[in-house]
């Protein structure tokens, strides 16, 4: 089936290439051109494990073009709206401009019969909103929100733990003819992950929007929760792994998203969190989700412990210490540094006067944009040379291997910090270095 992908970013490129795959032909579509000049020369235009291959793959096979012109969809049955929608400077609201856009400038090639898909995460109420300006031409609107993880964003697209479609109902509740004409068309599209048995929530447009914004709270709630119950653990001398571990056996509970360390951050769960906030107090229901506000202040509360533990290890003051943060992006396998826990780490650290080099296998060029008064090293090595303190700000899988031995030799201090609880506190110290965590002893 011919398809497009209104924007290029995370999840339209991921989307376009991973349709494609399933031997679709797809358009997508970006305002961005050096993007789009990327993308058409089989280049991903950030790090994302899987992507370059599909691209390649799809590129060589014909079924998958770019264009910065919207007037490439045409002959398009299903067109996915997959743009951002970050959050409003200085508010919690998110940015509804690029979706507004998008959808705007799709309506004169819409075609009776298409389908238009909304993919972007929306405040509730939007699909609604979308569906008004679009019923004239006579398509059709599913909302159909997206779970993919970055990092694992192809296996995500291609396997996903479910699908959501949000179909349009009439007064009584029922899905109208419109909606089951697009659903059977968007069934087509899935049809290889579908028939591998992928669960299939049919449901109404203000459910299929709110499962994603409370899929992405319960995930930050979760992890927040872990590291609520860490700030415990160092009132007790409790060892917050441990606790994980043991509450995680519980299968009501469950170990996933109980990691505790320096939070959650991203270019999804914080702004999620914040846009449902803001969103809830516009429906008069914001008492609902004020345990949220909680949720995010103790992410934050985090950050400031670790650069406690930094100053405390360095005898009461930053003011001229050297620090090595390893680690630039949000999470491991992916270059976003997009509110970055160990990003704003290192910030804070270097405004409190320490001199702060941060190393990162892929992020260095997007951390070096967003914050070129930092300094930045191309490795582990020359990053902890004459460092006072390590600390160990994304789990990296190569940071998790660091030898103890091979750097003591080379930094002024040995002092680790380790942000994620990702390494063994008996072997580092066996090392003869200082080993302090969120939420251990
Ligand atoms: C998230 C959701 O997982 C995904 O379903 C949604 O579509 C988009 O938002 P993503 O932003 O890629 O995906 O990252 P995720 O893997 O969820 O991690 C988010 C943040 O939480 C990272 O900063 C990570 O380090 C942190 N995290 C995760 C923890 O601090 N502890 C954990 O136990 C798990």
């Amino acid at each position: 089936m011919r398809i497009s992908v209104i924007g290029c970013g995370y999840l339209g490129a991921v989307h376009a290439a991973a349709m494609a795959s399933l031997g679709h032909e797809v358009v997508g579509i970006d305002v961005d051109e050096r993007k789009i000049d990327a993308l058409r020369a089989g280049r991903a235009p950030f790090f994302e494990p899987g992507l370059p291959e599909l691209l390649l793959e799809a590129g060589d096979a014909g079924g998958l073009t770019f264009s910065t012109d919207i007037a490439a969809v045409a002959g398009a049955r299903v067109h996915f709206v997959c743009v951002g929608t970050p959050q409003m400077k200085g508010e919690f609201r998110a940015d509804m401009r690029y979706v507004d856009a998008s959808v705007t400038s799709l309506l004169p090639h819409l075609q009776p019969g298409d389908v238009v898909v909304g993919k972007s995460t929306v405040p509730v109420g939007t699909a609604e909103r979308l569906a008004e300006q679009i019923a004239p031409t006579g398509a059709t609107l599913i909302w159909n929100p997206e779970f993919l993880r970055e990092g694992f964003a192809v296996e995500d697209t291609l396997h996903p733990d479910r699908f959501v479609y949000g179909l349009p109902t009439d007064e009584a509740g029922v899905v109208t003819a419109a909606g089951e004409a697009a659903k059977a068309l968007l069934d087509e599209v899935y049809a290889t992950p579908l028939s591998d048995g992928t669960p299939l929530v049919v449901t109404d447009y203000p459910t299929a929007q709110l499962v994603k914004v409370a899929a992405n709270s319960f995930l930050a709630t979760k992890i927040s929760f872990i590291n609520a119950m860490a700030e415990l653990c160092e009132a007790t001398g409790g060892d917050v792994t441990q606790l994980a571990d043991a509450i995680g056996y519980d299968v009501r509970i469950g170990r996933k998203f109980l990691n505790a360390g320096l939070g959650f951050g991203g270019g999804c769960l914080p702004k999620d969190i914040r846009a449902f906030m803001a969103r809830a107090g516009e429906l008069g229901v914001d008492q609902a989700l004020t345990f949220l506000r909680e949720v995010d202040s103790i992410n934050g509360r985090r950050r400031e412990r670790m650069v406690e533990l930094a100053r405390e290890v360095c005898e009461g003051t930053l003011v001229g210490k050297r620090v090595a943060v390893l680690g630039a992006t949000f999470k491991p396998n992916s270059d976003d540094i997009r509110d970055s826990p160990a990003l704003a780490v290192a910030d804070m650290l270097d405004k409190a006067g320490a001199h702060v080099v941060v190393t990162d296998p892929q992020g260095i060029e997007n951390a070096r944009a967003a914050r070129p008064e930092l300094h930045y090293a191309e490795n582990v090595l020359d990053a902890v040379r004459d460092a006072d303190v390590v600390l160990l700000g994304t789990e990296w899988a190569q940071y998790r291997e660091l030898d103890p031995d091979a750097l003591a030799g080379v930094v002024a201090g040995r002092h680790i910090l380790d942000g994620r609880n990702v390494l063994d506190p008996a072997r580092w110290r066996a090392a003869g270095w200082t080993y302090r965590a969120l939420g251990r002893p």
